[in-house]
C-alpha cells in the first residue's frame, strides 16, 4: 500500500533534518554546522556533521550522507515507507494511502487500524483500573508494590489491571460504541459455546506489548492467585500481532540498546522491568516462546552484541542452546550469563544492589561457545561416546558462525579445551557446510517443483538468479548421453587457452566448440580452484567455498578434471584444504602422470583477463589475484552460459520432431525463456549476443 504523493511531500517538508538526528545523537554546534561522533561507525573525535541550512547529515569519517529521511533508514535499518511512518509519526502527520487498494486490502486496512484503537482503549482502560479503582489500587497497585515495581517503573510499561468481573472490559468498550466484531478480533473478548461473549482478561495485571512504534499490538496479564493456570495468559494471534514476532520491552530498550552496543536478552515480562528499574535498560525478553528469526532480525536492527540470560532453575538449557546457533547463524556475538540456581534476573537484581548486580553480569559472561564447550566437557567426562557428541554439538555451533575468522578463533580455542586436534574440528565444520549446502538445495528444489513444475517464470532481472531457478526446474538428460561419447582431451586440447570472451568478439561456438568451450570453461574452474583456492575472497568467504556454492549445481563432463575436483572436495570433507603441490604428490604416487601433467599445465596456465584488462583501462596490468572476485564472478557466469547453451540447443532438437501442441508450446515457452537468459547473462558479461549455439 502506497502513502499518497501529497502526504509523502508533506512528510518531507516537515522533517527537519536536525531534530531528526537529534533524537538519536547529541549534537555540538560548531560554526554553521553540528557535530557528533558518527552512529554508523566507531570513531573518538566528531567528524559526524548536520546542516540544518542544506537539511542534509554527513560523515567526514565513514562517508554516509543523505537526508532526514536516509538517517531514519540507515539508524532504524528501515525501509523508505517504514522512515516515511515513522516520520509521520514524529511530526503527527496522519498517513493517507492511495485509493487504489482491492477491496479485501482497504478492509483488511481499516480492520487493522479499527483493532490498534482497540488495543489502544483497552491498555488505557486497564491502566485507568490500575490508578484510579479502588481495587486496581488495593489489589494492582499492591502486587506491583509487593514485587519491588516503582510507581514511575509502572508508569514506564504502562502497565495496568483488569477486575475479576466478567465483562467489565466489554462493559465500557460498548458504551464508547466499540463493536463486538472488532473487539473480538483483537483478542480483547471471548465468545462461549452459547454466543455469550466475555472479557478474556479478568483479575490479572496487565503487561502491554508495544510494537517498534510504541502502539499496543498485544497484552500479557499474570495471575495474581496462586496456582490459577495460566500464570501468564496471553493475546492471541491477531490482525496486529504474530507470535514470535515482537520482543517485550525492545521500544523501551531500544535506544539504551544501541548506544551500550549490546542487549540483554531474558524470558520474562518481570526480567524485562525489573532490571530496566535497576537501571540496566537494553534489555527485552523473547515472550516465552522460543528464540525466532525474526525476533532476532529484529534485535539485530541495534546491535550485533547479544547477552542471553539464563535462569539457573532452568533444567532445560540443552534444549535452549539450539536457539543460540540460530543467534549465531545471523552473525550475532552470544555472551552467556547463568544466574545461580533458583534465581531469575528479575529475583537476583532485587536481591542485589544494582553496582553488585552490574557487577555480576559484568563477572559472570562468558562466550557462548566456551560455556558450551564446558557444559559438554563436564558431561562427557571419561566417556569416549559422550564426548564425540560434544564434539559434534560444538562444531556444529561454530560452523554456524559466518565469520571466518572468528570461526578460526573458535576452532582454536575448542580444540583446546577439548583436546582435540583442530583439524579435526574443522573437517567435521567442513562436512557440516557441504551438508547445509546440499540440504538448501534439496529445498530449493521442492520449492521449485511445488511452485513452477511446468512453466519456467519469466522475465528475469539478474541473469544469475534466472540461471538458478531455471537449472532446478530441470532435469538436464541430455548430460547423460553427451557425457558418453566425450573423449579424453588431447594434450594440445589441454593447452588451450579458455575462450575468449571480450567486447570485440562475437561468441561463435558451433555445437561442436559448445564441447570444447565447456571443456576449457571445465579447466579454467579447475585452475582457479587450484592456483587460489584456499585465498580468502571476503572474512566469510574462501574461493573453494565460492566456486563451489556458484557451481554447485554442476556437472563436470570431463573425466580427468572430475576426478581431480572429487579428489579436493573428499579432502575437504576430511578437513584437509589440498592445494596444487599436495595433489601433484598424491597422483605421483598413485602413479597417475596424466593428472600430474595436468596439474602443471593448469598452474602454469597464462593468466589472460589481464591483457584485456591492460587494454581497456590503459593502465598498469594488475595481478590476476587483483581482479579475483571479478574473475571469478565472470568464470562462474561463464560456466552457466554454457549449460544454457546446451539447453537451448537440445530444446531446439526437441522442436524439429512434430509434438502434440501443449508440449510444443512448452518447449516454445522454455526456449523464449532460456534466450532471455543467455541474452542477460551475455550483457553481464559484455558479449555480442549470437543467436548460435
Ligand atoms: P513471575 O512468576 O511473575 O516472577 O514471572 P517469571 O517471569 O519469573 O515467570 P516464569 O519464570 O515462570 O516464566 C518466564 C516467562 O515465561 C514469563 O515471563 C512468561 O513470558 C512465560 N510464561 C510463564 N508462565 C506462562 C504461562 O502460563 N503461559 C504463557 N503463555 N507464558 C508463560
Ligand atoms: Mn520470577
Amino acid at each position: 500500500m502506497r502513502i499518497t504523493a501529497t502526504c509523502v511531500s508533506e512528510i518531507l517538508e516537515r522533517a527537519d533534518v536536525l531534530e531528526v538526528v537529534q533524537d538519536f545523537v547529541s549534537l555540538k554546534k560548531k560554526g554553521q554546522n553540528y557535530w557528533a561522533c558518527c552512529p554508523f561507525h566507531n570513531e573518538k573525535s566528531s567528524s559526524f556533521s548536520v546542516s540544518q541550512a542544506k537539511q542534509i547529515y554527513k560523515c567526514f569519517g565513514c562517508g554516509k550522507a543523505g537526508s532526514a529521511v536516509n538517517f531514519v533508514m540507515e539508524m532504524e535499518k528501515a525501509s523508505y515507507p517504514e522512515a516515511l511512518k515513522y516520520l509521520a509519526n514524529k511530526y503527527n502527520i496522519s498517513l493517507e494511502y492511495e485509493q487504489y487498494q482491492t477491496d479485501e486490502q482497504q478492509e483488511a486496512q481499516t480492520q487493522r487500524e479499527s483493532v490498534l484503537i482497540a488495543m489502544n482503549f483497552a491498555k488505557n482502560h486497564y491502566k485507568n483500573l490500575l490508578k484510579t479503582h479502588a481495587e486496581g489500587i488495593s489489589v494492582g497497585q499492591a502486587y506491583f508494590k509487593e514485587r519491588g515495581f516503582s510507581p514511575q517503573t509502572v508508569e514506564a510499561f504502562e502497565l495496568g489491571y483488569s477486575l475479576p468481573q466478567w465483562d467489565n472490559f466489554l462493559q465500557t468498550a460498548r458504551n464508547q460504541q466499540f463493536v463486538e466484531e472488532i473487539l473480538e478480533q483483537s483478542g480483547l473478548i471471548l465468545r462461549n459455546e452459547q454466543g455469550k461473549i466475555y472479557d478474556r482478561f479478568r483479575g490479572r495485571v496487565i503487561f502491554p506489548i508495544l510494537d517498534l512504534a510504541g502502539k499496543t499490538i498485544a497484552f500479557g496479564a499474570r495471575s495474581l492467585k496462586k496456582d490459577e493456570q495460566p500464570k501468564y495468559l496471553n493475546s492471541p494471534e491477531t490482525p496486529v500481532y504474530t507470535k514470535g514476532e515482537m520482543l517485550y520491552g525492545l521500544f523501551q530498550a531500544r535506544n539504551e540498546i544501541r548506544k551500550r552496543d549490546n542487549c540483554y536478552l531474558t524470558e520474562g515480562y518481570t526480567d524485562v522491568i525489573s532490571m530496566y528499574q535497576t537501571g540496566i535498560q537494553n534489555v527485552v525478553a523473547s515472550l516465552g516462546t522460543s528464540l525466532t528469526e525474526k525476533q532476532i532480525r529484529l534485535m539485530r536492527r541495534f546491535t550485533e552484541n547479544v547477552t542471553v540470560l539464563y535462569d539457573g532453575d532452568s533444567a532445560g538449557i540443552k534444549a535452549s542452546l539450539r536457539g543460540i546457533d540460530m543467534l549465531l547463524a545471523e552473525g550475532l556475538n552470544v555472551k552467556i550469563v547463568l544466574f545461580p540456581e533458583g534465581e531469575d534476573p528479575d529475583s537476583y537484581c532485587q536481591k542485589l544492589d544494582s553496582i553488585a548486580f552490574q557487577a555480576f553480569l559484568e563477572s559472570h559472561n562468558q562466550d557462548f561457545i566456551t560455556f558450551k564447550t564446558q557444559l559438554y566437557l563436564q558431561d562427557s567426562a571419561g566417556d569416549p561416546l559422550k564426548k564425540a557428541t560434544a564434539i559434534r554439538e560444538i562444531v556444529q555451533s561454530i560452523s554456524k558462525i559466518p565469520d571466518a575468522i572468528k570461526r578460526s578463533v573458535f576452532y582454536q580455542q575448542c580444540s583446546e579445551l577439548l583436546g582435540v586436534s583442530e583439524e579435526v574440528l574443522i573437517s567435521e565444520g567442513n562436512k557440516l557446510f557441504l551438508k547445509e549446502q546440499d540440504k538448501k538445495h534439496k529445498e530449493k528444489e521442492q520449492e521449485n517443483k511445488r511452485t513452477n513444475s511446468k512453466t519456467i517464470t519469466p522475465p528475469f532481472d539478474m541473469p544469475d538468479a534466472a540461471f538458478d531457478s531455471l537449472l532446478q526446474g530441470s532435469e538436464m538428460p541430455f548430460f547423460e548421453n553427451f557425457e558418453d561419447n566425450f573423449e579424453i582431451p588431447t594434450e594440445t586440447e589441454l593447452l588451450e587457452k579458455p575462450e575468449k570472451t571480450d567486447k570485440n568478439k562475437t561468441e561463435e561456438h558451433s555445437f561442436s566448440n559448445l564441447q570444447k568451450a565447456i571443456r576449457n570453461q571445465e579447466k579454467e574452474s579447475l585452475r582457479l580452484l587450484l592456483k587460489y583456492g584456499q585465498m580468502p575472497l571476503n572474512a566469510d568467504l574462501k574461493v573453494w567455498q565460492y566456486l563451489f556454492t556458484e557451481l554447485d549445481e554442476m556437472e563436470y563432463h570431463t573425466a580427468e578434471y572430475r576426478k581431480i575436483l572429487e579428489l579436493y572436495q573428499e579432502k575437504l570433507v576430511e578437513g584437509i584444504e589440498v592445494n596444487a603441490d599436495w595433489l601433484k604428490n598424491h597422483f605421483s604416487t598413485q602413479n597417475d602422470p596424466q593428472a600430474v601433467s595436468m596439474i602443471i599445465h593448469l598452474e602454469t596456465e597464462k593468466y589472460e583477463i589481464s591483457e584485456n584488462w591492460e587494454k581497456m583501462h590503459e593502465i598498469v596490468t594488475k595481478t590476476e589475484a587483483d581482479v579475483l572476485p571479478d574473475a571469478l564472478y565472470k568464470h562462474c557466469l561463464r560456466r552457466k552460459l554454457l549449460v544454457i547453451k546446451e539447453m537451448m540447443k537440445e530444446t531446439v532438437e526437441k522442436l524439429t520432431i512434430p509434438l502434440p501442441p501443449d508440449e510444443e508450446q512448452e518447449l516454445l515457452i522454455r526456449q523464449i525463456n532460456l534466450s532471455q537468459i543467455n541474452r542477460d547473462i551475455c550483457q553481464e558479461l559484455g558479449i555480442v549476443v549470437s543467436g548460435r549455439y
